[in-house]
């Protein structure tokens, strides 16, 4: 099983589209799929098609101990993915779990049983580091980086890489970034070649060779309750989110 955090401080920059889509993608290849929403936005949760205003448990409860994660699990339009949704209550964390012994670890340990069932494990971070994204880094093995081709924003980069390595040192020594995506890419501009290219030079081999090109589909597709692969299966969305699924699954052969 592959434990992926889609993690990135900066707000806005493809996390939630790339969790939802890849995921759906990895599941249409065959894989079996668990998407975490770790977002108290709920946006993933919103994009599946579930109501985060009407939850009966959520991954606040999981975090607070009451259920598992595969008690809160939902179908979804996708065969072969689940959504462990979240709402506006998982904002409370921070607070409600101050004084909890070992906090940053809750999400570790609640994925442990999940080992044998699942293919892939997704985790759609909040635009943050704060409690949340460390129980994600702690929880996995590997960090997905989605960033946005549209600005340069390389000192951000290297803040949520340093952050990983502090997680790593302390809490976690099997985590790895295992790759940079580059999304919103407009293939009209030479800024966004130029950020592609600039990441390239400063990060080597982690920039996966799929890129996310801009879409207007993927920017419709969340208000449709459906992943782009069901929404506009011929669009290049579909295209560069399968493109990607293909090389993650390739990348399977180096993790074992
Ligand atoms: N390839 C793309 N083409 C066009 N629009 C996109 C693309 N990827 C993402 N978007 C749009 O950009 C916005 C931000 O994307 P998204 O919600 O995935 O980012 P995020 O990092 O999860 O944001 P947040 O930090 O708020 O959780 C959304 O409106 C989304 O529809
Ligand atoms: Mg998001």
């Amino acid at each position: 099983m592959r434990t992926i955090a889609l993690t990135n401080q900066k707000g806005g920059v493809g996390k939630t589209t790339t969790a939802v889509n890849l995921g759906a993608s990895l599941a249409k290849l065959g894989k079996r799929v668990v998407l975490i929403d770790l977002d108290p936005q709920g946006n993933s949760s919103s994009w599946m098609g579930i109501n985060i205003n009407e939850l009966d448990k959520s991954m606040f409860d999981v975090f607070h101990g009451d259920v598992t994660i595969s008690d809160i699990l939902h179908e979804t339009c996708v065969g072969n993915m689940w959504v462990a949704p979240s709402n506006v209550a998982l904002a409370a964390i921070e607070r409600t779990l101050v004084n909890t012994k070992e906090n940053d670890s809750i999400l570790k340990n609640s994925l442990s049983p999940l080992q044998d069932h699942y293919d892939y494990i997704i985790l759609d971070c909040p635009p943050s580091l704060g409690l949340l994204t460390v129980n994600a880094l702690t929880a996995v093995r590997e960090v997905f980086i989605p960033l946005e081709t549209k600005v340069l924003a390389l000192n951000g980069l290297v803040t949520l890489v340093n952050t990983v390595n502090l997680v790593k040192d302390k809490l976690n020594p099997a985590l790895e970034v295992t790759g940079i995506i580059a999304c919103m890419f407009d293939v009209r501009t030479t800024l966004s070649n130029e950020v592609v290219k600039r990441i390239k030079d400063k990060f080597h081999d982690k920039l996966f060779n799929s890129v996310i090109r801009e879409s207007t589909k993927l920017a419709e597709c969340p208000i449709s309750g459906q992943p782009i692969t069901l929404y506009a299966p011929e669009s290049r969305g579909t295209q560069d989110y399968m493109d990607l699924a293909r090389e993650v699954i390739e990348g399977e052969k180096k993790k074992d």
